[in-house]
């Protein structure tokens, strides 16, 4: 007897076709969404968003750090469910955080939600208008290294236009290194017997993860086959690796100056680094 999850064609996608289209995990559709929200939920780890505990301490160093000239306006980038509104905005702060994700732009406007202070938009950041001007604009967790290079540097570039003269920019990047390594850890199976991120159904999940060395590219593929499901189901997660250098050259080629590296930026592993630049 066949079995379709062991017998999903498993060769190493063509480097071509990285970035087409399908080359991340679907937070915007609204049943994903729903799944990812509990996630970022979640006390039990930091998948999605980091624990209270983590993100208290880096809004702690943005307060003290970007943040002591008085009222600010603050963009967040792939804000999630806003947990970083709920210590950032304020009466001298209004805080705006854009995502995809519509369970999680629903939890946030009605958790965080307060007019004038914190609003929140269901919004493709490829593509969304970002407003401002504002003196601090961020996106945090690595989220811009699974975006294709061109669409990186329309980011950047539309951060730049949406700051003050003088605002600050913060992007929590991932190592080099820390993706390499993901892109090459050895193949793995699990299994959600009560549902998961994947499927609200029992499902087992065959992770394989490639590295392209010539495009500094991880990919891991997750095969999953759902309960009662024939086939299984391929969802794709691209991330781009850049060094510090390469990261500090985006931000130059998008108008940004003062680009700084920031050592004591609060992580809870060291496969993630903070990089602050000024329009
Ligand atoms: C790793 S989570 C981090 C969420 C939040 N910054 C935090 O740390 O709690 C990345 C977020 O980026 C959002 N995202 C990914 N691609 C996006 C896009 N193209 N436009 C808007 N949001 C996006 C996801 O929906 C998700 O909420």
């Amino acid at each position: 007897m066949t079995n379709p999850l062991f017998d999903t064609v498993r060769h190493t996608p063509d480097a071509a076709s990285l970035w087409d289209g399908s080359h991340k995990i679907p937070w915007n559709d609204p049943a994903f969404s729903a799944r990812i929200l509990r996630e970022h939920l979640s006390q039990d780890h930091h998948l999605a968003s980091r624990k209270s505990s983590v993100i208290e301490a880096q809004c702690a160093w943005i307060a003290s750090r970007c943040l002591s000239g008085g009222p600010a306006s603050i963009l967040d980038l792939g804000c999630g469910p806003g947990l970083y509104s709920r210590l950032l905005a304020g009466d001298a702060n209004y805080y705006i955080g854009l995502d995809f994700s519509p369970a999680s732009i629903g939890y946030a406007q009605d958790t965080f939600g307060a007019p004038g202070k914190a609003e929140f938009r269901l919004a493709d950041v490829a593509e969304a208008d970002f407003g401002g001007p504002f003196e601090l604009a961020m996106m945090l967790y690595g989220e811009l290294n699974v975006f294709p290079p061109e669409v990186c540097q329309r980011i950047l570039a539309k951060a730049h236009a949406a700051l003050a003269p003088g605002g600050r920019l913060l992007i929590e990047r991932q190592r080099f290194g820390a993706v390499r390594k993901s892109g090459q850890e050895p193949r793995s199976r699990t299994r959600a017997d009560n549902g998961g991120l994947f499927s609200d159904r029992a499902y087992v999940c065959l992770t394989e993860n490639h590295w392209f060395d010539a495009e500094s590219v991880a990919l891991q593929c997750f095969h999953v086959l759902a309960q009662g499901d024939a086939e299984p189901v391929t969802y794709r997660s691209t991330t781009r690796a850049w060094t510090g250098d390469e990261m500090e050259g985006l931000l130059r080629q998008a108008g940004f100056a003062d680009v700084a590296h920031h050592d004591d930026w609060p992580v809870p592993d060291n496969g993630l680094a903070l990089v602050s630049a000024t329009k």
